[in-house]
């Protein structure tokens, strides 16, 4: 690699990772990205200065600290006045007009993480202090380098301070408790706390590993012009930040109250957690006249969402047979409602946690709900005490089954594998979306099916009879031959479902796609060498490979002669159609589930995504749609409605 060579890939390494961090819209692989990565810091240990400072290989951290510095703040840091309800609002917009006239409000989500100061001096990131008191935070400028959705570099020279919070997006943070349970390791309590955890490392290689991200929402010290919030924002997102999903200006209180009302009810469905929305006033002029009382400015508000963590009292703890055997005890609550769902279970991932929560039956404890965090506990009272609560006693038998179970430290397992709890469960995993998808084999049904004796396992299924299945309650000729029907269905599944269905351990949904892609069926036959060359694949999912297949090759094999799967080579060229070749969104609710819209239109040759970039061809809506259709007409892409689509293939 020559030197212009070494420039030039730091840039294509640049943009890379602006569309995959900043833009959520990768331009290409992790592998290209990986390899190119290395090359580049291969030539950085050869010619060590030549480094360039915005090279991404300086986003991996220096040495760990032995403690913070203290670091001031060049302009206080504020928080903001809560509100939460509509009379407030109200209250509050009435005392904004009193103190100024003509003015709009530019209404952002209020995001829940942890609040960061950037300063750039020289277009360079020169420090990164936490909010602390507003005043002093600490310096972390370290472990913020490592953010992706951070630009180490802006196009623009002046100082300038820009404020934004730090968050982690609710699967990432799933995922890292996962990691933490298997490793014994005390679970984060929500994702807030993970992101302010993970910010506040020593070791900055360990906020490295957290995919952090920056979310920008404000500006401190600085010489820009614009005479609007929402315009200096717009400055901000084009150095490179990223763009909070929804934002708005407004006039006044019915539209406030109605954006309010809208991001509550998306509020599940964004990857971040938030806890209101912020209402600013645009104007910055009016801002500065409106001024500041000691704590807050007079100009922002922060109007609430309702809460998504409550206090309840832990009932009894029982306990989850999975289809790995898995025993994981699950705590049963005093019914809570949380944003509109009972919660009577919540999730306490192992028995570790139990005991170093020491939760007790009869506690007063605090759960969390949101959206696709699953409801967990996430402290106890102690102080709430009154000496009838009771320490829970670890178990040492199956549940289900009885047989002794084993204790692997932060997994306790059933080894039994007729334990009935770990066969019914594999055959509900079989017929489960991500596997078979067989629409009407639900949980009741198999449990049903296997009590009365009619099936042992998944190959049972297929030699099902109606007889059979009309002799059992409540099983009519019609829903009987529809279960029937949908069981025959799965026949000819696409390859990597049938790998799915399985149900391997540490094989998800992803592995069996690349099993799929480099073996199809024959995956029983790839030697541990060759699972390992797969990209992703590590000795442990390799290795669970093989001892299933050594525990269960005949039963695979007569699954597939059932199944007769389909490998991706032999799927037929689809005919030409509008959405063949297409990338296409979809969004808001429309006449049947966007899961089975999905699947009619892959089936067409469309590539179905997620989220909205100028590479979307269509994004076709329903009602309700949101954000991503606003960013659809922002960007200029083809919105199409669910009715004109059906126009479309007809
Ligand atoms: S504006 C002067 N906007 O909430 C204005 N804050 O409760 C100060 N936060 O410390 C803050 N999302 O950490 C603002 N869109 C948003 C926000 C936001 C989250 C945090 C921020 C602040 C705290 C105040």
């Amino acid at each position: 690699m020559t030197k212009e060579e070494y420039q030039k890939n730091i840039e294509l390494l640049r943009k890379y990772a602006h569309y995959y961090y900043v833009l959520d819209d990768p331009l290409t692989t992790d592998e290209v990205y990986d390899k190119l990565y290395h090359e580049v810091l291969r030539f950085e240990e050869e010619y060590p200065n030549e480094v360039l400072e915005n090279s991404p290989t300086q986003r991996v951290g220096g040495v760990p600290l032995d403690k913070f510095i203290k670091a001031k703040h060049p302009s206080r840091m504020w928080s903001l006045e809560d509100i939460f309800n509509a009379e407030e609002l109200e209250k509050w917009l009435e005392k904004t007009g009193k103190l100024v006239d003509d003015i709009s409000f530019y209404c952002e989500p209020k995001f829940d993480g942890a609040s960061l100061n950037l300063i750039y001096e020289n277009g360079q990131l020169s420090q990164a202090i936490t909010r602390g008191d507003g005043v002093i935070g600490e310096d972390v400028t370290q472990n913020t380098k490592t953010i992706q959705s951070v630009p180490l570099q802006i196009d623009y020279l002046e100082k300038i301070e820009i404020r934004g919070e730090v968050v982690i997006f609710k699967d990432e943070f799933e995922q890292i408790n996962v990691e933490r349970a298997k490793m014994g390791e005390a679970l984060f309590a929500n994702p807030r706390n993970a992101a302010a955890g993970s910010l506040r490392q020593l070791d900055p290689k360990v906020t490295a590993k957290r995919n952090l991200v920056f979310l920008p929402y404000g500006i401190g010290e600085n010489s820009l012009e614009e005479k609007l919030l929402h315009k200096r924002m717009e400055r901000v997102y084009s150095w490179g930040f990223r763009e909070p999903p929804r934002r708005k200006t407004t006039a006044g209180f019915i539209e406030i109250e109605a954006i309010y009302e809208q991001m509550r009810e998306e509020r599940d469905s964004y990857s971040m957690m938030l806890d209101g929305m912020v209402i600013k006033v645009d104007q910055i002029e009016a801002q500065q006249e409106m001024g500041y009382t000691v704590k807050v400015p007079r100009w922002a508000v922060a109007y609430k969402f309702p809460a998504v963590e409550k206090i309840t009292t832990l009932k009894e703890i029982i306990l989850q047979v999975g289809r790995s055997g898995a025993v994981t005890p699950v705590a049963v609550v005093e019914p809570t409602p949380i944003e509109g769902v009972v919660v009577e279970r919540a999730s306490l991932h192992n028995f570790d946690e139990i005991d170093r929560k020491d939760i007790r039956i009869g506690d007063k404890v605090i759960i969390l709900r949101s959206g696709d965090v699953i409801p967990k506990i996430i402290k106890v009272l102690t102080h709430e005490r009154d000496g009838s609560q009771k320490a829970y006693i670890r178990p040492t038998l199956c549940p289900v089954c009885g047989s002794e179970l084993l204790d692997e430290g932060a997994l306790t397992k059933c080894q039994n594998l007729t334990c009935s709890a770990r066969v019914v469960n594999a055959m509900i995993y079989f017929a489960s979306k991500p596997c078979l998808n067989i629409d009407g084999l639900g949980d009741k049904i198999v449990e049903i099916l296997y009590r009365e004796g009619l099936i042992k396992n998944v190959i049972d299924l297929f030699s099902l009879e109606l007889d059979q299945l009309l002799a059992l309650d409540g099983f009519k000729e019609k829903k009987s031959q529809k279960l029937l029907d949908s069981i025959a269905g799965a026949k000819g599944c696409e390859c990597w479902r049938f790998i799915n269905g399985l149900g391997m351990e540490h094989i998800g949904e992803v592995g069996s796609k690349s099993l799929c892609e480099h073996f199809g069926v024959r995956f029983i036959e790839a030697t541990k060498e060759a699972l390992i060359a797969i990209d992703g694949f590590g000795e442990e999912m390799a290795n669970s490979v093989l001892e299933f297949v050594r525990v269960n090759k005949d039963d695979i094999q007569a699954l597939e002669a059932i199944l007769q799967p389909v490998e991706p080579a032999q799927k037929e060229e689809v005919a030409e159609n509008p959405f063949k070749a297409k990338t296409v969104v979809l969004t808001g609710s429309m006449s049947e589930s966007r899961g089975n819209i999905k699947t009619m239109l892959e089936s067409l040759g469309a590539k179905v995504s997620g989220s909205v970039s100028k590479k979307t061809d269509y994004v076709i809506y329903g009602e309700d749609a949101g954000s991503k259709y606003d960013k659809a007409v922002s960007l200029d892409v083809k919105t199409v409605t669910e009715d004109e689509m059906k126009e479309m293939l007809s």
